[in-house]
């Protein structure tokens, strides 16, 4: 008898297939079915693909609109669930899942999958280390290049995605600003399409949110940066943190690195502000596979999740909702 753990994979797109690989790679999933309304796969009807498989778990992977009906059914059949960001179109989407999972005994995981980056993981340990003091703020960039059919992507249909570049991207660096500072409200949100101007969604989100004791996060969300950009300041009592870059399959990110100092107020050779710098450098994507490991010792082993859960899920929907709002 196999210990494996009987998966189908739901929407074999590009994550879909990303997924596929990574449990793969895990070894400790048998996948039993996979589903795509496009032809070339087991099932082209997810519920019938979840009916005839009868899997202990499914890989969540379609657009945004399918998932909540996915990850309902499936937790009413007692099967966990790992499901790609962002958890439904809107926080209502969210709110359906979360009683779906409170009542039932499943495991239930989002794909808040940069949490898992090598210099994410590095600037969380720093963090908790206080070797830099306090977070007092944080400052996030998250650029797209756009392409020339974006505006006909279903990412940027409403009826489909939820929203656009906001829900699309900007929803992993306000995930990733909860992780560092704690919970968040928005003091002041705004999106806009400041050149995709016939699009039904926003090409630009703008942010700036506080925690109940006065730590400051800043987003810029934008679809039109023209190229690929991740870049996130994190500002300490006593020093700094620069991430800059995310390594992903294309590599159109850059390079993965943080850069971290203590603050030295000394003057130097007649120059201020001239700290000892730190430097990592990353050149592996892990951050799929450490995911997948989490999922499967939450299924298998019965380890508590620490990431991905149904209260980051409603968390960061809260504040993404909250954004929208401000800016209608
Ligand atoms: N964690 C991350 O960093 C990350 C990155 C990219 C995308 N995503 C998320 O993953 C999901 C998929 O994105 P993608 O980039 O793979 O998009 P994609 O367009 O490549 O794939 C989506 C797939 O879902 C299929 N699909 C649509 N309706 C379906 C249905 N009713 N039943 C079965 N399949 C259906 C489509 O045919 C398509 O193949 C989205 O929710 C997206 O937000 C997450």
């Amino acid at each position: 008898m196999t210990n494996k753990i009987r998966t189908a994979i739901l929407g074999m797109g590009v994550m879909g297939k990303r997924r596929r690989d990574a449990i793969s790679r895990h070894g400790g999933f048998e996948l039993v079915g996979t589903c795509d309304v496009v032809p070339g796969y087991d099932f082209t009807d997810w519920k019938e693909c979840i009916d005839k498989t009868n899997p202990d778990a499914v890989f969540v992977c379609t657009i945004n609109s399918v998932i909540p009906d996915i990850v309902c059914y499936a937790i009413e059949q007692g099967i966990h669930v790992f499901s790609e960001k962002p958890p439904g179109r809107n926080l209502a989407d969210t709110l359906r899942m979360e009683d779906a999972y409170n009542t039932g005994n499943s495991i239930l995981k989002f794909g808040f999958n940069h949490r898992y980056h090598n210099s994410i993981i590095e600037a969380k340990t720093l963090i908790n280390s206080k070797l830099l003091g306090g977070v007092v703020c944080v400052r996030g960039i998250y650029g797209k290049a756009g392409n020339v059919d974006f505006t006909k992507e279903w990412r940027n249909n409403p009826e489909l995605s939820g929203g656009g570049i906001l829900l699309d991207q900007g929803i992993h660096m306000l995930d990733l600003m909860c992780w560092f500072l704690g919970d968040l409200t928005v003091e002041h949100g705004n999106v806009d399409r400041l050149v995709w101007r016939n699009m039904p969604t926003e090409d630009s989100a703008f942010a700036v949110l506080k925690t109940q004791d006065g730590k400051i996060a800043s987003l810029h969300s934008s679809a039109i940066q023209w190229k690929h950009k991740f870049d996130m300041d994190i500002i300490f009592t006593d020093g700094y943190i620069a991430l800059n870059g995310l390594l992903t399959g294309t590599r159109s990110y850059g390079e993965e690195r943080i850069t971290y100092y203590h603050k030295d107020l000394e003057i130097k050779d007649g120059k201020l502000g001239n700290p000892l710098e730190h430097t990592l450098c990353f050149d592996s994507d892990n951050s799929w596979d450490y995911e997948t490991a989490e999922f499967f010792d939450a299924v298998r082993n019965g380890k508590p999740l620490v990431n991905g859960t149904i209260a980051d899920a409603k968390r960061v929907m809260t504040l993404v909702e909250s954004i929208y709002e401000q800016s209608r």
